[in-house]
């Protein structure tokens, strides 16, 4: 009675394509200079490519993968991305979410939605819309006894802030996913690309309606909350009518050594539904040439 769930985040897919001046004149001017001063040496896709593989050889039953897939929004980077990330899996193994990156300006959600839509469709063919208003997020997506919730905190914002929101009306759609999951008595496993609660990330970096966030948790509550976003691995908890809610966070799937606190790595999470516990094995790579590898383990307990 266990389902194998692997998570990454944050691969920020580069080369940075070559951009016209007109399509720099907004956020992205600071965006794709700061990919040139700092990002294209932190992320590696040769790095990124041997995480997919090592997720592939423990054949887990289903991937997340939760945002900042791209650097700036732009819509040639999605296909490139697409392209880069076909190794990971069809869309019924994986199920991708939206971070800040991928909705750097008004028409990068769009784009993400026509390069990755099936991967963000819900069981009931919501989700992921390619045209007009960004989708209806949150979608559902149900395997085996997993209730996959993905919600979209991305929302473009200005230079230097790379804050997020989810919105009345997610909420609201997210009260109603979280209980009806919750009545079938599924194990219900919610993805959102920033840290949710208050003390998740810092100032200009962190959702704005974390505190919302935790008032619907204590409310309807939830197994397991995934995210990305701060590029390390992170425990926290909140609390839900059934117990304690862990909140996971995981690094970057491609960063490499030079920033000590930055090295790619991913979580091989075994959920236990008897039990009601969730093993949690960190992989990643310690060095440049290292293989992918155990870095540490922790087991959780719902109660
Ligand atoms: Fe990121």
């Amino acid at each position: 009675m266990t389902f194998l769930l692997a998570h990454l985040s944050d691969p920020h897919i580069g080369p940075l394509p070559k951009i016209p001046m007109a399509h720099l004149l907004n956020k992205r001017l600071t965006g794709a200079m700061n990919w040139h001063s700092s990002r294209a040496n932190i992320h590696n896709m040769d790095v990124l490519e041997r995480i997919i593989a090592d997720i592939h050889a423990h054949k887990p039953d289903h991937i997340a993968l939760t945002g900042d897939l791209v650097n700036i929004g732009y819509p040639p980077e999605f296909p490139q991305a697409a392209r880069l990330l076909t190794p990971l899996g069809d869309a019924e193994q994986v199920s991708i979410i939206p971070g800040n990156h991928d909705a750097y300006v008004g028409e990068s959600l769009s784009a993400m939605a026509r390069a990755f839509r099936p991967f963000m469709l819900g069981d009931d063919g919501a989700g992921g819309a390619p045209e007009g208003p960004f989708p209806p997020f949150p979608y559902l997506r149900l395997r085996g006894k997993v209730a996959l919730i993905g919600a979209n905190s991305g929302v473009p914002t200005p230079p230097f802030f790379a804050n997020g929101r989810l919105g009345e009306a997610q909420r609201a759609r997210l009260a109603h996913l979280l209980d009806s999951t919750r009545k079938a008595g599924l194990f219900r496993v919610l993805m959102i690309h920033h840290p949710p609660l208050r003390k998740g990330a810092r100032f200009g970096r962190g959702l704005d309606d974390a505190l919302h966030f935790e008032h619907l948790i204590a409310q309807h509550g939830a197994e397991l909350v995934l995210h990305g976003h701060n590029h390390r691995f992170s425990h926290m908890e909140t609390r839900g009518p059934d117990g304690v809610v862990p909140v996971i966070g995981v690094a970057s799937a491609s960063a490499v050594p030079g920033t000590p606190h930055h090295l790619a790595e991913y979580n091989l999470m075994s959920l236990d539904f008897k039990t009601r516990t969730i093993h949690i094995e960190r992989r990643g790579i310690t060095s440049h040439r290292s293989d992918v590898e155990k870095i540490a383990e922790l087991k959780i307990n719902l109660g």
